[in-house]
C-alpha cells in the first residue's frame, strides 16, 4: 500500500528541487517525506518502499549530471513507484531521462511515469540570459497537474505498465571537460556563503582568509555564483553567449506516463 510521497532531489541552483515539490503538492498525499541530496555526501542506504517516489536530476551535457547519479545511488527501492524528473536549460535533455530510468531500475524502483522540465540555464547571467526565471507559473502548474495524473495512473494500474520516453540507449557520449571553476573577484567580503552552499566542498578559506576553489572538486554548477550576495563569483564561459544565442525559443515541459 502506498501511503507516502517521497521527494529525492540533487539541485545546487534549486529549479529541480522546486519542480519536484510542485509534483509532490500534485500527488498531495498527507506523508510527505523530502530527501535533498545536494549536499549530502554521506553512502548510507536509503531504503524507500510504500512510497510513491519522485527522482529529479539535472541535465549536463544531455545525460544525467553525474554527481546526482552518484548520489541517488544510496537509494534502495523496494518495487518503489517512481516518477523520473530532469530539468534542463532549454537547450535539450537528450538521453538523461532513458538514463535515470535505467538506473533507478537497476535500483528496485519501478518506473510509473517521466517528466522533462525546464529550468534557467546554469549559465545564464543578467544581460545574457538562458530561460531567465524558469521553471515559471506555468511551468509548475504544469508539474502539479503532472503530479494529479502520476497518482491516478497509480490508483489505476495493478503493475504499470511499459511507457515511451523519449531518449536513446546507448546514451550520447560525453567527453571529459577541461576542470574550471568560477573565479572570486575583489567584491569578495569572505562572508562564507558559498562555502555552505558549494555541493562538492570545493570552496575554503585560505590562511589569509581569502576565498578559494579547488578546481577538481568544481562541477560547474555555478551555485555559488548565483548564490553570492555581493556578485563576486564570476564564471566565463563561451557556452553563455552561445546558449544566450541558440536556446532562446522557449521549450514547454515533455511529460511520459
Ligand atoms: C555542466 C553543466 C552542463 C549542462 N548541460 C546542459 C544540457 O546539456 N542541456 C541543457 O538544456 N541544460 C544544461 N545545463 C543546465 C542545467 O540543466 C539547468 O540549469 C538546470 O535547471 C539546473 O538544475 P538545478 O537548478 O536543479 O541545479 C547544464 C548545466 C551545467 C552546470
Ligand atoms: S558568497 Fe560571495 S562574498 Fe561571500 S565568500 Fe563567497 S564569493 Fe565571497
Ligand atoms: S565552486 Fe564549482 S561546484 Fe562549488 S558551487 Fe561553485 S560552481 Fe558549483
Amino acid at each position: 500500500m502506498v501511503d507516502t510521497t517521497h521527494i529525492v532531489f540533487f539541485s545546487p541552483t534549486h529549479t529541480s528541487a522546486k519542480i519536484a515539490r510542485a509534483i509532490g503538492d500534485g500527488i498531495g498525499m498527507e506523508r510527505r517525506i523530502e530527501t535533498d541530496l545536494t549536499l549530502d555526501e554521506s553512502i548510507t542506504p536509503i531504503e524507500i518502499k510504500n512510497a510513491l517516489t519522485i527522482i529529479a536530476v539535472p541535465v549536463y551535457a544531455g545525460r544525467v549530471a553525474p554527481i546526482a547519479l552518484q548520489r541517488i545511488r544510496r537509494l534502495k527501492g523496494e518495487n518503489a513507484p517512481v516518477v523520473l524528473v530532469a530539468v534542463y536549460g532549454n537547450r535539450d535533455y537528450e538521453d538523461a531521462l532513458v538514463e535515470l530510468r535505467d538506473e533507478t531500475t537497476r535500483l528496485g524502483f519501478t518506473p510509473l511515469a517521466a517528466g522533462a522540465f525546464i529550468g534557467e540555464h546554469s549559465y545564464s547571467r543578467p544581460g545574457m540570459p538562458v530561460a531567465e526565471g524558469r521553471p515559471d507559473a506555468n511551468d509548475l502548474q504544469i508539474a502539479e497537474q503532472f503530479g494529479k495524473d502520476c497518482l491516478k495512473k497509480l490508483k489505476n494500474s495493478e503493475a504499470p505498465a511499459d511507457f515511451f520516453i523519449k531518449g536513446n540507449v546507448p546514451y550520447r557520449y560525453v567527453a571529459p571537460s577541461t576542470p574550471a571553476a568560477p573565479l572570486c573577484t575583489e567584491e569578495c567580503f569572505a562572508c562564507g556563503e558559498c562555502i555552505e552552499i558549494c555541493p562538492t566542498h570545493a570552496i575554503y578559506l585560505n590562511q589569509e582568509g581569502k576565498i578559494e576553489t579547488e578546481i577538481a572538486k568544481c562541477i560547474k554548477c555555478c551555485a555559488c555564483v548565483k548564490e553570492c550576495p555581493n556578485g563576486a563569483r564570476i564564471f566565463d564561459t563561451p557556452y553563455t553567449p552561445m546558449l544566450h544565442e541558440k536556446c532562446a525559443a522557449r521549450r514547454e515541459p515533455e511529460l511520459f506516463l
